[in-house]
């Protein structure tokens, strides 16, 4: 069994650590509720602090990226900060694309906080040195989309982001551009796709900060990202770094979903146990924590978790990397024993075979192959040696050095879901040559 190697016991959350006071839109948010739960409160004071010192904060309270990747933000940040740009001006890109399967923080930002997302943008762009933010918003987010349209008019009207954003008298725009695919979340693809390109990802390097949008050196970074950073300016760094353990620190959105007695989006402290999120937060599993039968625990793109491991794991980059999975997005999925664990398993492999952008060949393949292969474990009408094979195409796609992480987690989800339900296979198979 896997044993974490940090302290067991976070959370529960204190309601005044809370961020996101809105997260359920029962109050008002528009920019008067908004002020009133203390956006924007003397938003010109942090600006006048200067760059240095926000980002300064943002290193010491050791925040990582919320959309999956985990990387410091200090650290992500500061690449953009440095990068040399006498001709055009930088630009920071607001990921609001979230495609994954069972995530849906960013779009309750975008829904009912949208003034901490552009109070954030505001305070990152300056930090990094960039005149101007795009947020790139998933089309199906119609209706959150138009949020943040209303709530950036009465942002300019109020003179908080425009020519003097909070009489600063430094310029700071925002533009909203909308677009749709899954593979558009990935920085790359994003950016060909805010260039009106076939929105395809690419290798890195080169990076954003030195081929970005346009010719302009840019950062993709996530709208969880950069909402909480007004929070983290105002309450200090030490509040943040209190929160959580030692390399994962402050708070987290975390969408609860599958078979749960109460689906949810909650805010958390970093390094909570998976089993008190779920039993706390969503009501439990559905016929008990005895009825679970995997989780995948941050999103469809990381790998499942039995159920023992589940009932250890702490919800944090390093813990879930040393159990062999991932935090992703913090989008976790329970599935239980009442489900079939197969037809899930091939409708998970499904998704990638929708979504690889094509490029590289063994990725293109294994997404055609892993998915017939799948089918017909579920009729069982097939024969044990295939389960090797699947774990070998998903070598073969790995060592491709395929372009994007799409490719990645089509392999890791697809070994973690043989390795899980390898048993629940032969057993099929076992049943299909009997009853032929
Ligand atoms: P990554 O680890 O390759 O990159 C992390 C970030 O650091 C990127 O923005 C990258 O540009 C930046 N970076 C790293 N080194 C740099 C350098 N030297 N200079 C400038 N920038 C640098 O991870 P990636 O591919 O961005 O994200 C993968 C994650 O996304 C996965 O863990 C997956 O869970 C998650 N994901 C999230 C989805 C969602 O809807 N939120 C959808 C699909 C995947």
């Amino acid at each position: 069994g896997y044993k974490p190697n940090c302290k067991t016991k976070f959370g529960p959350l204190d309601d005044c650590d809370r961020i996101f006071q809105n997260l359920y839109g029962r109050h008002d948010w528009r920019l008067q509720g908004a002020c009133e739960r203390g956006d924007w409160h003397r938003t010109g004071d942090l600006l006048e602090q200067g760059p240095e010192w926000i980002m300064e904060q943002v290193s010491k309270s050791g925040l990582r990226g919320r959309g999956g990747a985990g990387f410091y933000a200090g650290r992500k940040w500061d690449f953009l900060r440095k990068a040399k740009s006498e001709k055009v001006p930088k630009v920071v890109i607001v990921n609001c694309a979230e495609g994954e399967p069972g995530t849906c923080k960013d779009r309750e930002i975008l829904r009912h906080e949208p003034h901490k997302l552009i109070e954030g943008m505001l305070l990152v762009g300056v930090a990094m040195g960039c005149g101007r933010a795009i947020v790139y918003v998933r089309n199906r987010f119609y209706n959150e989309a138009c949020n943040l349209h209303f709530a950036l008019e009465e942002a300019y009207h109020h003179g908080l982001v425009g020519e003097s954003a909070c009489g600063s008298g430094i310029k700071f725009d925002v533009m909203v551009q909308r677009g749709d695919r899954y593979l558009c979340g990935e920085e790359t693809a994003m950016i060909n796709c805010l260039m009106g390109k076939l929105g395809r990802p690419r290798r890195r390097p080169p990076y954003l900060t030195e081929k970005g949008y346009f010719g302009h050196p840019c950062l993709v970074i996530n709208a969880e990202s950069i909402a909480v950073v007004p929070s983290i300016l105002r309450r200090g760094s030490e509040w943040w770094a209190g929160l959580g353990s030692s390399y994962n620190t402050g708070t987290k959105l975390y969408c609860l979903s599958g078979q749960v007695n109460n689906p949810c989006t909650v805010e958390e402290e970093m390094s909570i146990p998976l089993k008190d999120l779920i039993e706390r937060h969503a009501g439990g599993v559905k016929g008990g924590w005895d009825n679970l039968a995997a989780v995948f625990p941050g999103g469809l793109s990381t790998p499942l978790l039995d159920p023992p491991t589940a009932a250890e794991v702490l919800m944090d980059f390093d813990c879930l990397v040393a159990a062999g999975s991932g935090l992703g997005c913090g989008a976790v999925i329970v599935m239980s024993k009442d489900s079939d664990p197969l037809a899930v398993m091939l409708r998970s492999i499904q998704f990638f075979e929708k979504h690889t952008c094509k490029q590289c060949t063994y990725c293109r393949d294994g997404a055609i192959w892993l998915p017939e292969i799948f089918a017909r474990f579920v009729k069982g009408q097939t024969h044990p040696h295939e389960i090797d094979w699947t774990l070998a195409i998903a070598d073969k796609i790995r060592n491709s050095k395929p372009i994007c992480g799409l490719a990645y987690s089509q392999v890791s989800v697809a070994e973690s879901l043989v390795r899980l339900f390898g048993p629940q296979i032969e057993e099929r198979i076992l049943k299909y040559a009997k009853g032929s």
